[in-house]
């Protein structure tokens, strides 16, 4: 028998439905974020002296029964895509007004990427789902089947996107070494370049990254982009910069994501890292390019409906978060200087310039950074990244600050004091 007794329709119950089980998750969704605010790590983690009796006797197993049971998060070192969205966000995405992207009539995303144009003062920007769509987007905008796209052999674009400037667009990346801040000599780049010749590819594309992530996210100087820029100009080659991280090099050189962007054709930029939105990334450029790059992004399949969901959250990311992303920077040198206090650990402080942190295990025995890692997830509840034999990688981000550091350095104290 159906419902609709004629007081309240099909319709209505079921919106009466939706709209309970929207403030049930507000509601709870609320109670949680607060709950991490307040979290258990956190009062447990606080200013306590880690030398103390008390620490080792008392809170240490406390905090390891916790983590057993699995009642506090976890803490995230492994990279800054791990955050989760502020509760702001998840407001922001339940409230935004929708539309179809694909007929341009998302209002959300539009006011997003419009907003991202201006910051990047740029001509216009597009939506995409991810670094490597905004990246692959970009590259297969600038060049064709058979022509060559110049590359550093540790950058992401290369090493870590599946070949899909190779696989999806036929474009051949040519890459290069790179030094300690993930710049390509330009004597290498010139060389690279081959007279006009049929029996050579064409270079079309130079492609950069800053911050460099391969290099502990070293953020390459405004002269590096200025001369890379003479020398596309003066071979008409095309310049796209995977800007993932681009406002921890904005905020490390104490320059506008404007003034980084102006030496660029193209460039995309990630939401979902240390701006801590749940999904997304804009691809910036000329109005032309931006055309097409919206028919790349089709053919990708990265055209999307109603994305103002998610594109919510990235204003906000925008508005609020890019301001506070030296803090990061500042809780990576408090991280750094920790760990370059413990015995057993060796760390190049210098390198440490962004929010990525590489460091090494100083000695010779049965202890890996596969070993260590485990101990810390297991005893301690701390995510660690594993870069080596006996190399780590951690990134500070919104939800790590001073009391997860502190929880870091004395659970690495901890496990290097083990005996085999
Ligand atoms: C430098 C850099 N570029 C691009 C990407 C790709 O971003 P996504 O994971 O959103 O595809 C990443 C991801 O970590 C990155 O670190």
């Amino acid at each position: 028998m159906p419902i609709n007794s004629g007081v309240i329709s099909d319709y209505e119950i079921s919106n009466n439905i939706t709209l309970n089980r929207y403030a049930c998750i507000v509601f709870w969704l609320t109670l949680r974020e607060r709950c991490r605010e307040l979290s258990l790590n956190r009062l447990l983690g606080g200013d306590k002296n880690p030398e103390s009796i008390l620490s080792w006797l008392i809170v240490l197993p406390i905090k390891m029964f916790l983590h057993k049971l699995s009642i506090v998060d976890a803490i995230d070192f492994r990279s800054d895509t791990v955050t989760w969205p502020t509760i702001e966000m998840r407001e922001a995405m339940m409230k935004a007004r929708v539309g179809d992207d694909v007929y341009g009539e998302d209002p959300t995303v539009n006011e997003l990427e419009k907003l991202a144009a201006e910051k990047l003062g740029k001509e216009n920007a597009l939506f995409v789902a991810s670094g490597t769509m905004g990246n692959l987007t970009a590259v297969l905008s600038h060049a064709g089947r058979g022509e060559l796209a110049i590359v550093g052999t540790d950058g992401h674009i290369f090493t870590s996107e599946a070949g899909g400037m190779a696989a999806v667009g036929g474009i051949i990346p040519h890459p290069l070494p790179t030094d300690y801040e993930g710049k390509m000599s330009l004597a290498e780049i010139e060389a690279a370049l081959m007279p006009e010749d049929p029996h050579y590819a064409r270079a079309r594309l130079i492609l950069l990254e800053n911050t460099y992530g391969a290099r502990s996210g070293a953020p390459q100087p405004l002269s590096y982009l200025a001369s890379i820029r003479t020398l596309a100009d003066k071979n008409r080659l095309r310049v796209h910069l995977d800007g993932a991280r681009l406002f921890n090099a904005s905020a490390a050189l104490n320059v506008g994501v404007d003034q980084i962007a102006g030496y660029v054709d193209s460039v995309s930029f990630c939401l979902s890292k240390g701006l801590c939105a749940p999904v997304g990334s804009l691809l910036c450029g000329s109005e032309e390019f931006i055309g097409e790059a919206r028919r790349m992004r089709k053919i990708l399949g990265g055209a999307m409906r109603q994305a103002g969901i998610m594109a919510a959250a990235g204003i906000i990311a925008l508005k609020e978060m890019t301001e506070r992303i030296s803090e990061d920077h500042a809780n990576a040198r408090l991280l750094t200087t920790g760990l370059a206090s413990l015995s057993g650990i060796r760390i190049d402080s210098e390198a440490v310039k962004t929010n990525i942190i590489f460091f090494e295990l100083d000695r010779d025995d049965y202890m890996t950074a596969q070993y260590v890692v485990d101990r810390l997830k297991t005893d301690f509840n701390i995510l660690v990244g594993v870069a080596g034999e006996r190399r780590f990688r951690t990134l500070t981000h919104y939800w790590v600050g001073p009391s997860e550091i502190q929880q870091l350095i004395e659970a690495l104290k901890y496990v290097l004091a083990g005996k085999a």
